[in-house]
């Protein structure tokens, strides 16, 4: 990555469905910078644009106009094939549900991305992501035999693993229960702190956000404002309510 680059930049970003009176624009001329190493969540209700703004950053949709930097590079532009690759060694990405290949054994999905990009893993820095994530035991474990937290963490791993940009993060605790969505949270600060990767998480959950220092607001594809969490949860509802009761 470009060391003066933001870990992402989004200009004048627009995306609609549809079209005719069917038309609706999910994503309104967004502005958005993530800095470097920062750890930051996007807070909006359901339908609010969350998962398309992150889905635009990926690239995994293209948008109407606008432009998307990752880590200084064009990602608005590039093709479908450039985009794929590009993802693979400087996008990390998580899911709610989760996205493991389940005839694939731990180990192996962590290392996934990896070997699509016929890379070399970096061992030192996978041993210390599966330390970390508390997933020694459990390496050579499917999906299947894994617990929801356990299955996330592989996936977290797995995000990791390249040394990304970023790390893009989609409603990362929404299939967990509260213990488990509470330590992903905390290995997810921890991560961001140790690898210094940038992670942008989307969720509507006060505890989730709380994680990030900081939250953007979305209302209806547009960014109504932002604050700093202190990593209070309480606080991040607050603000999150008192937002949703101004509409
Ligand atoms: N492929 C699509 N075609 C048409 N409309 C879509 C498409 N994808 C999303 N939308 C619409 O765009 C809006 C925003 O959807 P999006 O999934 O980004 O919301 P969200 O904030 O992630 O919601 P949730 O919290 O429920 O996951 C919704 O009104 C949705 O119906
Ligand atoms: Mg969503």
């Amino acid at each position: 990555m470009n060391d003066s680059s933001p870990a992402v930049q989004v200009d004048k970003l627009h995306k609609s469905f549809g079209a005719g009176d069917a038309r609706v624009d999910v994503i309104r001329d967004l502005d958005f910078t993530l800095p470097r190493g920062a750890f930051e969540a996007v807070m909006g209700a359901s339908g609010s644009g969350k998962s398309t703004f992150l889905h635009l950053v990926a690239a995994l949709l293209a948008p109407d106009r606008g432009e998307i930097r990752v880590g200084g590079e064009l990602v608005s532009a590039m093709s479908d094939r450039e985009a794929t690759v590009f993802r693979r060694r400087r996008i990390g990405l998580v899911f709610q549900d989760f996205n493991l290949v389940p005839t694939l054994t731990a180990a192996e999905n962590i290392e996934l991305p990896l070997l699509l990009d016929r890379a070399r893993p970096d061992r030192a820095h996978v041993d210390s992501l599966v330390e970390t994530l508390g997933l020694g035991g459990r390496l050579s474990h499917l999906p299947s035999q894994l617990s929801g937290g356990e299955r996330q963490r592989v996936a977290v791993a797995r995000a990791l693993a390249g040394n990304p940009d970023v790390v893009l993060a989609d409603e990362p605790t929404g299939n967990l229960d509260s213990p488990a969505a509470r330590s992903l949270c905390e290995l997810l600060r921890s991560l961001n702190a140790s690898t210094g990767c940038a992670i942008l998480l989307v969720t509507h959950d006060p505890v989730t956000a709380a994680a990030a220092s900081r939250v953007h607001l979305l209302r209806d594809g547009a960014f109504v404002g932002a604050f700093d969490t202190g990593h209070d949860p309480a606080l991040v509802s607050e603000r999150y309510l008192a937002a949703a009761g101004g509409k």
